[in-house]
């Protein structure tokens, strides 16, 4: 039914050619420009929320297609919890609905439906649902799909040093042992690779607390599509600009 309300695009190029032996392994999306996508049609904001998400539904897709390992979707910060109490409830319910609709599907392509974030202080309901999403799809082999909800990066880090504190405390590490891996390893991203590249539609350039830790070499794709008109060209141009990327860590090439 979105279809209706979506703009033909003239600015899609379908002829982009992606290099298949330089897919990134990770791809993370910051998900935005649902509430600006339905003010511009009149339409309340959790209608823009929906629109949204038959996004994630072709963009996971595209991305296991293309072979991408790994793709971390922003989809609720722990800053959103400042919204309007109905649109926080709008969009809780949205999560439990999209997996219980998509939970078939999903695991028939071999998903791993992961989460990351302090799931704790969602709705039980959504808890629930996310850790047994999680427990029925761990041991399957295709691309990982993180969802990050109550994410936020900052709280990832402190999460990460009151661990580090603690295991200091007991014995288990001691201070000479802290180094980036160490530090990664209690990150909640632990034996994943960083994101090669952070997708934000919307307009918006900037992180909005996402991957603090892990977005050091990252690269930066933005656009001022809203997330419920990204589609799979958007993609392929994102991954295309990535290919074309002089990733040089500091050094000289
Ligand atoms: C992103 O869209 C979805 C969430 C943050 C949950 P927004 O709701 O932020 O949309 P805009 O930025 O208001 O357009
Ligand atoms: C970032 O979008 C969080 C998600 C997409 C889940 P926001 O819309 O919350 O970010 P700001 O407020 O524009 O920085
Ligand atoms: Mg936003």
């Amino acid at each position: 039914m979105f279809e209706l309300f979506r703009k033909r695009r003239k600015d899609i190029d379908d002829n982009i050619s992606i290099d298949h032996d330089n897919i990134p392994k990770h791809i993370a999306i910051i998900m935005d420009g649902n509430g600006r996508w339905a003010k511009q049609r009149n339409l309340p904001r959790t209608v823009g929320h929906k629109a949204g998400v038959e996004t994630i539904r072709r963009v996971i897709k595209e991305c296991d297609k293309l072979g991408v390992k790994y793709l971390t979707l922003y989809a609720f910060s722990t800053e959103n919890w400042k919204r309007p109490k109905d649109e926080v409830s709008a969009l809780m319910d949205l999560l439990v609905e999209y997996l219980k609709k998509e939970f078939d599907e999903l695991n028939k392509s071999n998903v791993v439906i992961n989460h990351i974030g302090d799931i704790s202080k969602l709705p039980d309901k959504c808890s629930r649902e996310l850790i047994s999403a999680y427990e029925k799809t761990k041991n399957n082999t295709g691309i990982v799909l993180n969802l990050a909800l109550n994410y936020g990066g900052r709280s990832e880090i402190i999460d990460g040093v009151k661990k580090i504190a603690q295991d200091i405390q007991d014995g288990r590490i001691g201070i000479e042992d802290i180094n980036e891996n160490i530090v990664s390893s209690y990150m909640y991203t632990k034996d994943m690779p960083d994101p090669d590249l952070i997708i934000r539609p919307s307009g918006e350039q900037r992180l909005s607390n996402f991957l603090l830790w892990q977005c050091a070499y990252s690269e930066f794709w933005y656009s001022n599509i809203n997330w419920p008109d990204f589609s799979e060209s958007d993609l392929h141009k994102a991954i295309y600009d990535y290919q074309n990327r002089d990733r040089r860590y500091g050094g000289i090439k």
